[in-house]
């Protein structure tokens, strides 16, 4: 299977034209690395590029939705209006969002609207910090729970689990994950839903890692096992992105 690759724009660029020239510059850079899958995910006001410049090499991605499928809902966006201009998947459960007060309950809700109008949840889980005790296990194993709750086994098949500790993640990073690391957590979340489904459906379940990605770095986590890689700063420069994808492919 593809390794696939993310790119979460978050609030950023500022402007149409420069989210033009960015989206342009990404398209070309998967031009050269065929076996790789890459969901590009602007912020909302960006989105109709992806038709009006008839990207076809990469899918498009949406960094948050409305639990609800219309209605009246201030400042929201339905699937609907997504799917409509060419959305196929969904980020859901990022941390930053998790700060601004989603809950795996809502997480839960918004995983099963995605799944009910088949668009592709991208779940993002990790742990704030790491402690000795392992607590920060138990930690991650309440975000998938809380977050799978009522998702049937042939639903869970059809999400992405993107593991980002968030220690590791952005300008404000205090340290980096390395491959190990990554293994032991890779482990850690088959088991998990292993124990909620079965092996072989954990087995099927692709993990990517997200966190400060960068050229130097993205190969360790795909030699470790990662299908693939979210990646924030490094998605807004496309010649660091292409690098990035030469690295890995
Ligand atoms: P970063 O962001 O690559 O800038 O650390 C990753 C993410 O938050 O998805």
């Amino acid at each position: 299977m593809n390794k696939v690759i993310i790119a979460n724009w978050k609030m950023n660029p500022q402007t149409v034209k420069e989210a033009e020239v960015l989206f342009s510059k990404l398209s070309n850079e998967k031009k050269n690395n065929k076996k790789l899958d890459i969901i590009v995910c602007p912020p909302f006001p960006f989105l109709f590029l992806y038709k009006k410049l008839k990207i076809k090499n990469i899918n498009l991605g949406i960094q948050n939705i409305s639990k609800d499928p219309s209605g009246s809902f201030t400042g929201e966006v339905s699937l609907k209006m997504a799917t409509d201009l060419g959305v196929s998947s969904v980020i859901l459960g990022h941390s930053e969002r998790r700060e601004m007060g989603e809950n795996n309950i809502l997480i839960n809700k918004k995983l099963i609207n995605a799944l009910k109008y088949k668009l592709l949840p991208i779940l993002c889980i990790g742990e704030i910090n790491r402690d000795n005790d392992g607590l920060y296990l138990a930690f991650i194993e309440k975000q998938i729970k809380g977050c799978l709750l009522n998702i049937s086994k042939s639903q869970v098949k059809n999400i992405i689990i993107a593991y980002e500790p968030v220690w590791a993640i952005g300008v404000n990073a205090i340290g980096q994950m390395n491959g190990e690391q990554f293994v032991e957590m890779k482990i850690f979340i088959k088991k998990v839903i292993s124990d909620i489904y079965d092996s072989k459906t954990a087995h099927s379940i692709r993990i990517l890692y997200g966190g400060s990605v960068n050229s130097s770095n993205a190969s360790v986590y795909i030699k470790s096992g990662a299908d693939g890689l979210l990646i924030g700063r490094d998605s807004l420069n496309a010649q660091k992105f292409g690098l990035i994808l030469n690295t890995i492919k």
